[in-house]
């Protein structure tokens, strides 16, 4: 089975970026262990990042016909974009909303999410095994 692992902007500089709230492992380390991870449940894991909405919003069309799940991290526009709700709810198969920090206990701005109209599961402040849990949770689902 086919998975995304999608995740939004400032999330290529995971490792060196506000350490104190998103811990020492690079994206390239959590995508190694998310690939690693989906062979042992059997999935086919791509890993996309980008910081364009408009990117991910492709993305996430184009996943419509031959991915079975998403996860995605879609960072500050959880909070601000419409876009990549509509087309999160364009997307038929179990959806993995996950945010490395807790965002109910930082910024009010941060403690709204769109995309979690159509989120079926969301995991908060776990870290970067927040990744791992939703692949489980995807694993559970398909
Ligand atoms: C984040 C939380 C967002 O508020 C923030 O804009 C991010 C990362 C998280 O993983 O904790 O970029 O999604």
């Amino acid at each position: 089975k086919q998975i995304l692992l999608l995740n939004g902007p400032n999330l290529n500089l995971l490792g060196t970026r506000q350490p104190e709230l998103y811990g020492h492992a690079t994206l390239a380390d959590v995508e190694r262990d998310a690939v690693a991870l989906g062979t042992t449940l059997g999935f086919d894991v791509t890993c996309l990042q980008s910081n364009h909405e408009g990117q991910l919003v492709d993305w996430i069309q184009g996943a419509r016909a031959d991915v079975a799940g998403i996860v995605i991290n879609p960072a500050a526009y959880t909070h601000t974009s419409v876009a990549i709700l509509d087309a999160l709810n364009m997307f038929d198969g179990p959806v993995i909303e996950v945010h490395i920090s807790d965002i109910h206990k930082r910024e009010e701005f941060r403690h709204h999410s769109f995309v979690s109209y159509r989120s079926d599961e969301v995991i908060i402040g776990q870290g970067v095994d927040g990744y791992q849990q939703a692949l489980r949770m995807l694993a559970e689902r398909l």
